[in-house]
């Protein structure tokens, strides 16, 4: 379809899986393999969007036509996002990031002993928290990745985040979620309503995202 309704406006997509260095070669990561980020950065910018891409390393080809900002933790992701966002009209949060990281970065590569090896790990800021306290015009997508109490815990994430939709994925099944070509994802939004989708190529969930944020009362007052 030709559908240029997303003309005009800057949309920002996190994408792919945060890594927070342990040493200088190893890393503690996540599944997310990139694809549904991605999906909605393209997704985005066939429907005319200045799309800005910040993402987590992949294995995807990086997308053309789209500004993108390669990141590698989830501080690094925070720092981009952040000062992306007093030009950006529309955020869609689709990363996965690390809830916590090595309190320390070894220099050097951590040798092997006999003993148990612990790692104290500290909680890293909450991107999206940061964005719903900052946010004036803008309007925020956020992922819940839940493999239990899936809508209550979607619901509890978008009010504690100021978010005005959020697509509540859950990721028990093999076929849907981290890897995967396709998803299956209920969207949740503030005033109650939900809609459940069906079991769809990642491509699709992202324009069905995209068809649901041009309807949000807030879309008609960006300018
Ligand atoms: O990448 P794929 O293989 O295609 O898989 C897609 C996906 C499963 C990764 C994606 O669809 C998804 O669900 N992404 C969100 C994963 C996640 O981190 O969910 P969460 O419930 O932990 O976080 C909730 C929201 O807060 C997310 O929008 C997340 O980006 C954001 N967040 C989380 C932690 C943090 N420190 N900062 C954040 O902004």
């Amino acid at each position: 379809t030709g559908r240029r309704d997303l003309a005009g406006k800057t949309v920002l997509v996190t994408a792919g899986g945060t890594r927070e260095a342990i040493d200088p070669v190893r890393y503690l990561g996540n599944r997310s393999s990139g694809k549904m980020g991605y999906a909605i950065a393209e997704a985005a910018r066939m429907r005319g969007a200045d799309v800005i891409l910040v993402t987590a390393p992949t294995a995807l080809p990086l997308p053309t036509g789209v500004e993108v900002i390669q990141v590698e933790s989830a501080r690094e992701m925070f720092e981009a996002v952040l000062k992306c966002f007093p030009r950006v009209d529309i955020v869609v949060k689709a990363a996965a990031v690390a809830d916590y990281s090595p309190v320390r970065k070894s220099s050097q590569k951590i040798k092997k002993t006999k003993g148990a090896l612990i790692l104290e790990l500290t909680p890293n800021p909450d991107i999206l928290l940061e964005l719903g306290r900052r946010k004036e015009k803008q309007i925020l997508v956020g992922f819940a990745a839940e493999t239990e109490e899936l809508l209550a815990n979607a619901e509890r994430k978008m009010k504690e985040k100021n978010l005005d939709m959020i697509v509540a994925n859950d990721v028990t099944c093999p076929e849907t979620g981290f890897g995967s070509d396709f998803n299956k994802v209920t969207l949740v939004f503030p005033d109650g309503r939900t809609k459940e989708l069906p079991l769809l190529p990642k491509k699709q969930v992202a324009m069905r995202i995209l068809d649901e944020v041009v309807m949000l009362p807030r879309f008609s007052e960006l300018k």
